[in-house]
């Protein structure tokens, strides 16, 4: 994360519930795959968790989970700087003086607001908010790349919208970035409701596969998903969710186009089909999951590795952050 000739790429991941394989298939593993063509900043969102209740022990303890994931799943440090969203305070900075400029009605609108909050009995400030501390994230570092899912695309539309509004207001300041998301794995559903999104909220057994469970507890979710009776093997959304969606984690994971995949697939059962989707998970994930309970047993590894991601991010946001008080008057 010094090469400043390479277009920057700027992601994070919210420290609450269990890291799914949505989460990996949808971003982490892109940005493995992409980091050597870009100068990378990788956060760890715990000012976007705190936007619904966390018991604080357990916020702090997987604030640094996520960052050892980061790195198990293949992160370099030559290439990424990996750092905690509160460590920086320009975040929140920013997003106030975003928040003077952001129409009340563009948050009203976006959907994962009116989905968490009909959630809510009380809703915080911060949950509608939250698109604001996004695009705070987000401009501060000049990114040119957001590699995200395809559930964060409102909210990367969002972000653009504010710095134009901004830049338009104030005059030039914000580099306008791009969401960029992944041909297959942009949504990865849940295995027992196949028209869900797979998601870190729900702890029910056999809805997600988390990147830390053990093998058999892999297995026994993948061979208990939810399928169709129609004994066909296709990548047909629609009519075949459940299927589709094993088949999209199968692709994903392996790379093959779909025709190459219906071919080895075709005239098999569902069995089949699940058993291989697992042996595909497992073996990706074990390497994972190794990295990860090795570096697990040094925790001051971890702080002193999220200590120098925010030394290395830090100038970058202040900089940005001074320019914006001096065109909003606040400062010469
Ligand atoms: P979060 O923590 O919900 O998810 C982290 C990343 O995983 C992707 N993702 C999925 N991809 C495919 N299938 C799924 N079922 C699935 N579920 C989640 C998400 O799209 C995301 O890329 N708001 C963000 C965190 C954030 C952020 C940022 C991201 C805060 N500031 C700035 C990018 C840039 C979020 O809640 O992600």
């Amino acid at each position: 994360m010094t090469d400043t000739t390479k277009k920057r790429v700027f992601s994070g991941v919210q420290p609450t519930g269990n890291f799914h394989i949505g989460n990996y298939l949808g971003a982490t593993k892109n940005w493995v795959a992409d980091q050597h063509n870009y100068d990378n900043v990788f956060c760890i969102v715990d000012l976007h968790a705190i936007t619904l209740p966390q018991d604080p022990a357990e916020l702090y303890r997987k604030s640094r989970e996520v960052a050892l994931i980061y790195l198990a799943c293949g992160l370099d440090l030559e290439h990424c700087a990996i750092f905690i969203q509160s460590h920086i305070p320009a975040h929140s900075e920013l997003t106030w003086l975003l928040n003077c400029i952001t129409p009340l009605g563009w948050l009203e609108r976006m959907t994962q607001y009116k989905d968490k909050s009909a959630k809510q009995d009380s809703i915080g400030t911060g949950l509608i908010d939250y698109p604001v501390l996004m695009a705070s994230d987000i401009l501060l570092y000049d990114t040119d790349y957001v590699p995200v899912g395809a559930d964060q695309k409102q909210h990367i539309e969002l972000t653009r919208d504010v710095a134009q509004r901004f830049n338009h207001l104030y005059g030039d300041t914000f580099v306008i970035p791009q969401g960029t998301f992944p041909e297959a794995g942009a949504r990865i559903m849940g295995l027992d409701v196949p028209t869900m999104k797979m998601s870190k909220s729900s702890d029910k057994g056999g809805h997600a596969l988390n990147l830390l469970d053990p093998p058999k507890v892999l297995k026994k979710s993948i061979m208990r998903a939810t399928t169709d009776s129609l004994n066909n093997i296709a990548f047909d959304l629609e009519n075949q969710p459940g299927v589709t969606n094993l088949l999209t984690i199968y692709q994903t994971i392996t790379g093959q186009d779909e025709e190459s995949i219906i071919n080895q697939f075709s005239g098999q059962g569902y069995g089949t089909l699940k058993k291989q989707v697992a042996e595909a998970v497992i073996s990706t994930l074990e390497p994972v999951q190794k990295r990860y309970h090795e570096m697990a047993d040094d925790p001051s590894y971890i702080d002193q590795l999220l200590k120098d991601g925010a030394e290395r991010v830090r100038p970058i946001a202040e900089n940005r952050l001074r320019v914006v008080q001096e065109r909003l008057g606040l400062r010469k």
